[in-house]
């Protein structure tokens, strides 16, 4: 298959990442189908993609008539098989669970056709350890978009042990089409970003717990002394204090370095609902601004 030949893309959940996914796919004329676990999610994610358009519309960068063309390309969906039996390149977006991952792709496997490409989204889970999952490893990948999906340049390409030129030309082809720079890195936990944002945010969480500074006072010393256009709990809440725990967690469970290790902090947060922003994460308790009672200025 060549990236001409792609017509339909399947996204697997559309929560922070998959809905910004969905929106590229989309707005690129594909016809783009989502899969989400209720009827509920479904609604909240299309209300989630309409909101983002809306705003783009708002600031200019597009018109109202490619808000509805885009919007007119989109299908969510509770059923699998409806969402991926037609797909030419599915991009998984579940959460950040190997063996979640693993049982997905295996029902896939059986519901999409031969030529499919399985593309996943995660920031840390082995690709070849996820391809072991389907009879078509030659045809599996790591996209690893950053967020906002639709707005961020990067794109992480890894390839799996077997994966084929075949498959990567694909995806290297979509990603440019996409707007976006793809970089290739080499399979194993973490790749290269996750492993170098992971291991610092890691890091900084033990300074905060040691008393050494406040987390306000951290994001702004992060801010203007290093450069970083927002501040590492800022990220941090951005990103999803759950989807962190279980990338370090599984850095540190694969690799045994204790720079992975879970902060004992951040494990309390997790486990006490405290996920990330509220605004990034429904039904969160917030993120370190919200459990140290510091005002939100980003
Ligand atoms: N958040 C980030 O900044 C970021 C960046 C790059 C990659 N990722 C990766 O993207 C993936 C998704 O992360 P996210 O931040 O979008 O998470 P999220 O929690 O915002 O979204 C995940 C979505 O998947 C849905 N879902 C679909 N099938 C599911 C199932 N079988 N069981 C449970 N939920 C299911 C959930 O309802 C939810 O809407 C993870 O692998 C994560 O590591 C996240």
């Amino acid at each position: 298959m060549k990236i001409e030949d792609v017509k339909n893309i399947c996204v697997l959940g559309c929560g922070i990442m998959g809905s910004g996914i969905v929106q590229l796919c989309a707005g690129l004329g594909y016809n783009t189908t989502f899969y989400e676990i209720s009827d509920e999610i479904v609604k909240r994610s299309m209300e989630r993609i309409k909101g983002s358009l809306s705003r783009a519309v708002e600031k200019g960068k597009m018109t109202k008539e490619q808000m509805e063309a885009t919007m007119a390309k989109i299908k969510g969906t509770t059923s699998l098989k409806e969402a991926a039996a037609n797909a030419d390149i599915v991009i998984e977006a579940i959460p950040e669970n190997l063996e979640l991952k693993k049982k997905t792709w295996k029902q896939l496997d059986e519901i999409c056709p031969k030529h499919t490409i399985f593309a996943s989204n995660t920031s840390s889970l082995m690709i070849t350890d996820q391809a072991s999952a389907t009879n078509r490893p030659d045809k599996f990948i790591g996209m690893h978009f950053f967020n906002p999906a639709h707005v961020m340049k990067l794109v992480e390409i890894i390839r799996g042990a077997v994966t084929s030129d075949e498959t990567y030309k694909v995806i290297y082809d979509l990603s440019i089409k996409m707007g976006k720079v793809p970089v290739e890195a080499k399979d194993g936990p973490g790749f290269f970003t996750t492993r170098f944002i992971c291991y610092t945010i890691a890091e900084i969480i033990r300074l905060l717990e040691l008393g050494i500074a406040g987390v306000k006072e951290i994001d702004t010393m992060v801010r203007l002394g290093f450069g970083w256009p927002m501040g590492p709990f800022v990220l941090a809440d951005f990103v999803g204090l759950d989807t962190i725990y279980h990338v370090l967690e599984y850095c540190y469970n694969e690799t045994g370095n204790p720079a992975y290790k879970p902060p004992m902090l951040l494990r309390k947060m997790v486990i006490a609902g405290y996920i990330g922003d509220p605004r990034q994460k429904p039904g969160s308790r917030g993120g370190f601004y919200e459990y140290f009672n510091v005002p939100r200025e980003q």
